[in-house]
């Protein structure tokens, strides 16, 4: 077992260090070459070692393959004018810790399949699958490739017609040997990265040979509004493949096409199941719009002539529309605690496209743009001054209600900088909707993601250097909502990145992932049902998969049974650390490694009191009782848990367990005082708010 101890060129004072079964070594600079050479030279692989020195957000850039403990006497020791006490405790705090832990154990994938599977042909999917090429599977749940953007009619911000952007895409990924199967839907998945097994189901019925006569449109008796705008359900495609396809989910089987048609059309709604196997997945499938019916004030739904906006741009593309007063309504049940409580960021450029689709076709018509704030980001900003010089009025405020006036509509608003209360009479009324993530897709993965949320938290959780190897990926829209450009950029860095990681013949990780010993499991579940991944799974005995597993430690924190653990967090590890930094009065602060702790690090041209001791965690949510308790026992004045904010935990609700843990400890009456407990969300630059609270805690 050894211990380097790192002076970072004499800005830290060393203390002679001994303890029994280790080895110390001292050094001036661990993060230069000579220094990387000086422990790789006494490394033995997967030997569990201890780095005491700067800070880890420093030292993951140089020692990460040795996967060190790492202790930070630099930002929480010396710079702080702390004396060598406390950095022989925080020294002594990370041997107790290395001698409880094992060697995190390798985990390898092998490369089973190159294929990637791209589910969704929008712009993401397929730009992803026109850089993959041949080893590309596209899948897309329509008969035509395009998603999102086949269906609208122009790209903001200038209005550019869809089909600039798609069909040179489309012909690419055609002609590129990419292996496209439309009115394809996935049942299962299963596997691990590089090795997935995938259950779909591709439509028997199809049309096989179209000489575009239609005929077939004639005779179909079937009409579906399709937003907005009444087709059959036999329609010309509006992308690729070309000629008239059937969409079966309306279709009624009548079989009248089929009389008429001089090609080929097999009429038949049931569905071929195979199976496809894979090594890695692009998840391309866009975002679905808000349903504005929920928002009864505005009548969606109920009144005529008030869209969707893709309603709204349809209609006014086939001319079936030419209003004079037209009143778009931005942020549309988007930020707004009872429907959708963030911002979806494309919407304004949405609604603003509309007011200049509008004002380009019909100049004459009057466009009132209704608003809490505009989000337009960069360059964007001068289609902005462009609408106010065509004439557009901005109202800032959002609609109380519209109702039926006159055979028009009637918008009544308070304009927020005049405070007057206006009454816009209008033809027509477009909701710029917000958008919500593809819920069906997310129940498919085997992985788990908040159902509520894009998944933009799992993405985040690659950004850490010890985490695990992730072979599906989000691209574009399914992501978070993104502009056609953004979405493509997306799309590519996804694509050359599970390219990469599939190129190699394993795939190999230190990450550290939960494990569970069968012997202490009690089965009761609580891990299951709180693993914010699915990585847990329960047969005869409790499993954890490394290849799910994201190494937040929340199951470790829930099992009673003490039966969960977390490779290089165990609970035997982080008492022992607890154990060696606790004295009377200490603060014991367990900061989470993506917020908290990074927030502590820059603390240090502040100052915060010598007592308080950090453990760094890999989610506030790893902070089990039994570790506050134990701190409190011996004698700490006070704990502090410091994570993420809400929505920005890198496990989902880390965080929020965490929280509701410590409401339970607060409840528990005279054994622990609520005002020496606390937990706080701390961002990676409130250094200030850390102090503030470790302050405030030191009064307690
Ligand atoms: Fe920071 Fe969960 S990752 S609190």
């Amino acid at each position: 077992m050894k211990a380097f101890l790192c002076s970072c060129g004499n800005r830290i004072p060393l203390p002679e260090f001994k303890e029994e079964g280790v080895e110390v070594f001292y050094h001036d600079a661990l993060c230069s070459p000579a220094g990387i050479e000086f422990i790789t030279e006494r490394w033995r692989d997967d030997e569990p070692i201890m780095i005491a020195g700067c800070s880890p957000v420093v030292g993951e850039r140089y020692f990460s393959r040795f996967n060190p403990i790492y202790i930070n006497i630099r930002e929480q020791g010396s710079y702080l004018g702390h004396g060598q006490e406390k950095i022989g405790d925080l020294i002594r705090s990370g041997v107790a810790w290395l001698k409880a832990t094992k060697p995190i154990e390798k985990k390898v994938f092998d490369v089973k399949s190159t294929d990637i599977l791209i589910i969704g042909s929008g712009v993401a999917g397929l730009e992803a699958a026109r850089l993959i090429g041949r080893k590309a599977i596209l899948i897309e749940r329509r008969p035509y490739l395009g998603g999102t953007v086949a269906d609208l009619d122009r790209l903001y911000p200038e209005g550019t017609p869809n089909s600039h952007t798609l069909m040179p895409l489309i012909n690419q990924v055609v002609s590129g040997g990419v292996r496209f199967k439309p009115d394809t839907e996935i049942v299962s998945i299963q596997g691990r990265p590089g090795d997935y097994r995938v259950r779909l189901r591709e439509r028997k019925g199809k049309v096989v040979r179209c000489d575009e006569c239609g005929r077939c449109l004639e005779v179909c008796p079937v009409e579906v509004v399709d937003h907005g705008i009444k087709r059959k359900a036999i329609f010309r495609s509006p992308s690729f493949p070309p000629g008239y396809l059937i969409d079966f989910s309306t279709c009624d089987l009548c079989g009248e096409c089929v009389k008429v048609c001089p090609g080929e059309i097999i009429l038949d709604r049931s569905w071929n199941e195979y199976e496809l196997h894979c090594g890695g997945i692009i998840v391309a499938t866009g975002l679905n719009h808000f349903d504005p019916v929920q928002l009864s004030e505005f009548g969606y739904g109920r009144l005529p002539n008030v869209y969707t906006h893709l309603e709204f741009e349809r209609k006014l593309a086939r001319g079936e529309i030419k209003p004079e007063k037209v009143v778009i309504v931005h942020c549309a049940g988007s930020r707004d605690e009872r429907y959708l409580d963030y911002c979806s960021g494309i919407c304004c450029l949405l609604g603003l496209k509309e007011a200049k689709l509008i004002k380009d076709r019909y100049p004459e018509t009057e466009v009132y743009l209704l608003y809490i704030d505009i989000r337009v980001r960069g360059e964007l900003e001068y289609l902005y001054k462009e609408l106010r010089n065509l004439g557009v009025k901005f109202v800032g405020g959002r609609p109380a209600e519209i109702i039926p006036k006159d055979g028009r509509l009637m918008v009544k608003v308070e304009d927020s900088l005049s405070s007057t209360l206006l009454k816009i009479p209008a033809d027509a009324v477009v909701l710029s909707t917000g958008f919500v993530p593809d819920k069906k897709i997310f129940d498919l993965l085997p992985i788990n993601l908040d159902r509520e949320r894009f998944p933009k938290a799992y993405d985040w959780s690659e950004l850490s250097v010890d985490g695990p190897p992730h072979a599906i990926l989000f691209a574009g829209s399914a992501r978070e909502p993104m502009s056609v450009p953004d979405s493509i950029l997306d799309a590519r860095a996804k694509a050359y990145r599970l390219s990469h990681l599939l190129s190699l013949p394993r795939i190999e990780s230190h990450h550290p992932v939960s494990v569970i010993d069968e012997e202490r499991c009690s089965l009761c579940s609580l891990c299951i049902q709180n693993c914010p991944y699915g990585a847990l799974q329960k047969e005869e005995k409790v499993r954890s998969d490394p290849a799910v597993c994201m190494g937040c430690g929340v199951c470790v924190a829930t099992c009673p049974s003490g039966a969960a653990n977390l490779e290089s967090y165990e609970t035997g590890g982080l008492m022992a650390a607890v154990e060696s930094l606790t004295k009377e009065g200490t603060i014991l602060a367990f900061l989470c490694r993506w917020s908290a702790y990074p927030a502590a690090d820059q603390a240090y041209p502040i100052g915060y009191p010598e007592s308080v001791r950090i453990i760094r965690v890999p989610c506030s949510g790893r902070v089990d009782p039994q570790l506050i308790l134990k701190g409190f026992e011996l004698g700490a004045r006070a704990v502090l848990i410091g994570g993420c904010y809400p929505e920005a935990c890198h496990y989902h609700t880390g965080n929020i367990k965490e929280r509701r843990r410590i409401k339970l400890l607060h409840a528990l009456d005279g054994i622990v005082d609520p005002r020496r407990l606390r937990i706080e969300w701390i961002g990676t630059d409130e250094a200030a708010k850390f102090v503030r609270v470790v302050e405030e805690l030191e009064k307690a």
